[in-house]
């Protein structure tokens, strides 16, 4: 059984929705999951002893990347902690009709490897409303699931 840590910032719901579509597939199978809004966590919760830490945002802005509000002040702190031998796997809710699709989960996810994570997989991003990707992020999840289990 692994410990798995996600945080989610969501303004209307979306990103919210992933992250607890995550949390039930991980917890079906075994997995112990804590989940908290970003709006209730320190940046240092990301270094604490999980197993993985899915970080979960939404994309804002127009002409440039904005991170979902609530993420905006952790993200700002992600490069000042020691995320050395931590694994990270980044998700969120975009349009792709935007220039920078998803952006705040590359912003992330980089921030992340510039604090020494490791990334655990690639990335999950969902282009409009989730509920019609179910089968998307049941993949992600599942592919998670199988590297955990390994
Ligand atoms: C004003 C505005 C700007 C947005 N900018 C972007 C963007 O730059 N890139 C992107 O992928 N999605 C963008 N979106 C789409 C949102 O990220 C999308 O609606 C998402 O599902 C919201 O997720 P949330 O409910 O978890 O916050 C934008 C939406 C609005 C209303």
């Amino acid at each position: 059984m692994a410990s798995v840590f996600i945080t989610y910032g969501s303004t209307t719901g979306n990103t919210e929705y992933v992250a607890e579509s995550i949390q039930r597939t991980l917890e079906q199978s075994g997995h112990e999951v804590t989940i908290e809004d970003v709006a209730d966590i320190k940046v240092t919760d990301l270094a604490k002893a999980y197993d993985l830490c899915c970080l979960g945002c939404s994309t804002w802005g127009d002409d440039e990347i904005e991170l979902q509000d609530d993420f905006i002040p952790v993200f700002e702190e992600i490069e000042g902690i020691d995320l050395a031998g931590k694994n990270i796997a980044c998700f969120g809710c975009g349009d792709s009709s935007y220039e920078y699709y998803c952006g705040a989960v590359d912003a992330i996810e980089e921030a992340c490897k510039n604090a020494g994570a490791s990334v655990f997989a690639e990335s999950l991003k969902i282009d409009g409303d989730p509920k019609a990707e179910q089968a998307d992020i049941d993949a992600w999840v599942k592919d998670l699931i199988a590297k955990l289990n390994a």
